[in-house]
């Protein structure tokens, strides 16, 4: 039986950081969710249609394949054999993928494909609902916060990094952040929230190198390793 590490929680927390990491030193695959929704939402966005229109996504939905493959550098995502990996990682296309995330279709559509991986792999998979929906029998499941504007700010830092959205400030990035978790937190369709059986890691006041390290505790107790 393969091994499935769920990590949930809201935009900004350092989620996909996290998961890469524990992938890494675990030899897993890692698995990034959220491509696959901003995906959708990009190619919504491509196609002149309206991110937050339920028939104009379903439509989009009957002529897209959405595909993707792990490298050893992360993951690749594809909309009918484009690769869109790059032009997804934008706060506008971000926007489009929570918007269309709350439509039933959209998550029935891309929701077997995570299975499937999960089912023949040992997986890291990040996301809003893999706990709890996706897979509700991973054998770890951390939620993983921050506060707030700790959040905003490493968003920007990342942004900045990919040489994107200088012009934001961080209270723009803050407001949009906050708008789009009560996007995903207040959907009917699997919402943002901590499974009853995570556990619940704020790093805050953690670097990556020790939010890595109580991650790594938390799963070697939850897998029974030795440290
Ligand atoms: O993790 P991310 O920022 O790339 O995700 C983009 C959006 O996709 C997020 O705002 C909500 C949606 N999403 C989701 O609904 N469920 C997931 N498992 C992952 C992402």
């Amino acid at each position: 039986m393969s091994i499935n590490i769920a990590i949930d929680g809201p935009s900004g927390a350092g989620k996909s950081s996290l998961a890469k990491l524990i992938a890494k030193q675990m030899s897993y695959v890692y698995v990034d969710t959220g491509a696959l929704y901003r995906a959708v939402g990009y190619q919504v966005l491509n196609s002149g249609k309206d991110p937050s229109d339920e028939t104009q996504v379903d439509q989009i939905l009957e002529n897209i394949d959405v595909t993707f493959r792990s490298e050893p550098d992360g993951q690749r995502v594809f909309v009918n054999d484009e690769d869109v990996s790059g032009s997804i990682r934008t706060m506008k296309v971000a926007m489009a993928a929570s918007d269309v995330s709350a439509f039933p279709s959209v998550r029935a559509f891309l929701l077997e494909s995570q299975r499937k991986i999960a089912r023949d792999t040992d997986v890291v998979m990040d996301g809003r609902d893999i706990g709890t929906v996706v897979l509700p029998d991973a054998q770890v499941k951390i939620f993983l916060t921050a506060a707030p504007r700790t959040r905003a700010l490493r968003r920007m830092l990342e942004l900045q990094s990919r040489g994107e959205a200088c012009s934001n400030s961080l209270d723009d990035i803050l407001e949009q952040m906050t708008q789009r978790d009560a996007n995903d937190s207040s959907r009917n369709t699997a919402p943002l929230r901590q499974a009853d059986d995570a556990v619940l890691l704020d790093n805050t006041d953690l670097s990556e190198e020790q939010t890595l390290a109580a991650a790594m505790k938390i799963i070697k107790d939850k897998l029974d390793m030795e440290t």
